[in-house]
């Protein structure tokens, strides 16, 4: 089965959004875990090698922040061995690779947004994961484009906004961390700048510097508390009742992994290369709201 763009991760947030987003004429081949683990190296290269496609997207990664620390051999097998498979299939058929990484590969000490030239320092094994898997895909495919983004939260699959508004409906207030800083990013806004890239990518008309790596957020920057509580003012209307928000610092939960305090991400390399830059992320969270309340009216009278 041949087709333009070999995608894995499928059944993430991220991977669902570009799989339904993947138009006419372009076709992609969305695998899920179980049809394509990109921790078995021989099943990456028969993959590749059946598929012949244009582009590969690695959506897939182990993303459990906390569970990581204790689980690090998954963690390293899944973020940095996975795209280091990736990485050297596309090296020896020749093709560029488009991989994701994270805002947590960096420390949190800046005071503001993190560019792509900012030295990495993860404060945890899951950061440390992903740094190892941007360095082996640097090191193993010349032609990469990595998308470091933060935050995400999509229609599919489990995220901050849905954690929030689940809570709503349980408990009249709510305690959240209101010292850490970042960019709450909308998988489908993010869906839409990988497919960009890819289109570039596949119609051969890469720009100049449009190899290396490039931070992708949705555009301003926020705390977990006031993310929560733009949540609750976008939600009003449609939800039976809003908690109490109340601020918290980081010291009053205790979480096994350590989370940078400032993950900011300049996004002006992506803008300034390729002409891509994600729209105010309180604008794409209405757009999600919106679809997530219009699929609950629509499964409540189907
Ligand atoms: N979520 C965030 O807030 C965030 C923040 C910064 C960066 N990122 C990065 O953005 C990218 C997309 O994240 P996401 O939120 O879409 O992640 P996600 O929802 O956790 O999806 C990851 C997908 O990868 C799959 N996967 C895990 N191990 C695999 C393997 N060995 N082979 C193939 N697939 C495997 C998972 O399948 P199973 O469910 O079956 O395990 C899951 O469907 C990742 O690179 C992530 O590191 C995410």
């Amino acid at each position: 089965m041949t087709c333009d763009i070999l995608l894995t991760g499928a059944e993430g947030q991220l991977g669902w959004e570009v799989a339904r987003r993947v138009q006419a004429p372009l076709t992609v081949r969305a695998t899920t875990r179980a049809q394509l683990d990109i921790t078995n190296r021989e099943q990456v290269l028969n993959v590749i090698a059946d598929t012949m496609p244009k582009v590969i997207i690695n959506a897939a990664a182990y993303t459990a922040v906390d569970k990581a620390e204790a689980n690090s051999d998954i963690a390293f097998s899944v973020n940095r061995d996975g795209p280091a498979f990736l990485a050297e299939a596309c090296s020896r058929s020749n093709l560029p690779l488009i991989h994701l990484s994270t805002d947590y590969v960096f420390d949190g000490t800046k005071t503001t947004p993190y560019a792509e030239s900012d030295a990495s320092a993860p404060l945890g094994v899951y950061g440390a994961s992903k740094h190892a898997g941007e360095m082996a895909v640097r090191e193993a495919c010349i032609q990469h484009v990595i998308l470091r983004t933060a935050w995400v939260y999509g229609v599919h699959g489990n995220n901050f906004v849905k954690t929030m508004l689940r809570l709503a409906r349980e408990r009249t207030e709510l305690r959240v961390v209101d010292d850490q800083y970042g960019s709450p990013t909308f998988a489908g806004d993010l869906a839409d700048a990988v497919l960009a890239v890819a289109r570039r990518l596949i119609g051969g008309t890469c720009p100049p510097d449009g190899v290396g790596t490039f931070h992708c957020t949705g555009d301003g920057a926020t705390t977990w508390c006031n993310f929560a509580r733009k949540i609750f003012e976008i939600a009003e209307p449609r939800i039976q009742a809003i908690p109490d928000v109340q601020p918290i610092t980081t010291a009053d939960y205790p979480t096994p992994a350590r989370r940078p305090a400032n993950s900011a991400l300049d996004c002006s390399k992506l803008e300034r290369v390729y002409g891509i830059a994600l729209r105010p992320w309180e604008e794409a969270l209405t757009d999600m709201l919106d679809e997530v309340f219009e699929a609950d009216v629509a499964a409540h009278t189907a």
